[in-house]
């Protein structure tokens, strides 16, 4: 059973247009110092899919949805939202992109609503009452009324997570961006999380990307997998020709077998040597 209500109309959503975002990456490379972080980034995200980048730790991830969010400069290469600029005011103007980030960056002093409205209300986008009635609907929308008026060092990390989507929603994105929905949660939870996500998707023209090292989330809810690996992408398919695929990185980072006779961290020691 998916947690997320099914709700039929909003009048807020007949002001723009809503059609859902195209998002391209040609050729992005981005380092930190000497890091080479991502190199030779291309890819084409299509309006209104679900599209999932796993990786291992430390491969880029993050580092490649910030870009997309426009909250990266990078040293070459293009990143555009229906061929324009992320980092530029007027895309963020014309377009409602919303970012859910890893560790939730939630204000801790603020209660759940007030973390909601914040943002709306600061920047004059909707008059007081909308903002009210879009705070409340985003929160019923995720099942967490009840956590309105408590702040977020007074819920479960799942909680915080639904906290996190849902101040996404008050601005009833056309892309939006999750990086690791699910980590730190039991696997009940994790999949009640996909289920949110892919149904959102259902119930919005929104495109999805997620950040993931979630197997399961990955090769259930997404349209498309692009695999990072070391700041490259190695694979990009459909789940099914990412289950089919025969690439050695890809088999250990799908099914990694636990070796007691021969540890990674031992083969790492030695190489180091
Ligand atoms: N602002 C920054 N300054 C310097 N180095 C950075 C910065 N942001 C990220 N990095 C480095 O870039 C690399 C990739 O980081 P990133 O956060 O994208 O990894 P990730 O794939 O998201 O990992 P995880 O799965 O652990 O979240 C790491 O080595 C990280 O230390
Ligand atoms: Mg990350």
């Amino acid at each position: 059973m998916t947690a997320v209500k099914t709700l039929k109309t909003n009048p807020c959503r007949e002001r723009h247009d809503r059609n859902a975002v195209g998002v391209e990456l040609k050729s992005l490379c981005k380092s930190f110092g000497s890091q080479q972080v991502l190199s030779d980034v291309s890819l084409e995200i299509r309006p209104g899919e679900i599209f999932t980048i796993m990786g291992p730790s430390g491969s880029g991830k993050s580092v490649l949805l910030r870009h997309i969010a426009g909250l990266e400069t990078p040293n070459s290469g293009i990143v555009t939202i229906n061929g324009r600029d992320p980092r530029e005011p007027e895309t963020r103007d014309r377009f409602a992109l919303a970012m859910v980030f890893q560790a939730g960056a939630l204000f801790n002093s603020l209660t759940v609503y007030d973390n909601l409205a914040l943002y709306p209300l600061e920047h004059h986008i909707y008059p007081k009452g909308e903002v009210h009635d879009r705070v409340m609907r985003a929160l019923q929308i995720l099942s967490i009324e009840n956590t309105a008026n408590k702040i977020p060092a007074e819920l479960s990390g799942g909680m915080k997570k639904r906290v996190a989507i849902a101040r996404a929603l008050v601005m009833e994105p056309q892309l939006i961006l999750y990086d690791e929905p699910t980590s730190e949660l039991d696997p009940v939870m994790g999949a009640t999380i996909a289920e949110i996500i892919a149904t959102l998707k259902e119930q919005f023209t929104v495109t999805t990307i997620v950040v993931s090292h979630d197997r399961d989330l990955a090769l259930t809810i997404s349209d498309r997998v692009a695999i990072l690996m070391g700041g490259r992408l190695i694979a990009v398919d459909t789940p099914a020709g990412i289950r089919a695929s025969r690439l050695p990185k890809i088999l250990e980072f799908l099914n990694p077998q636990i070796d007691l006779r021969n540890p990674r961290f031992k083969q790492l020691e030695s190489s180091n040597e």
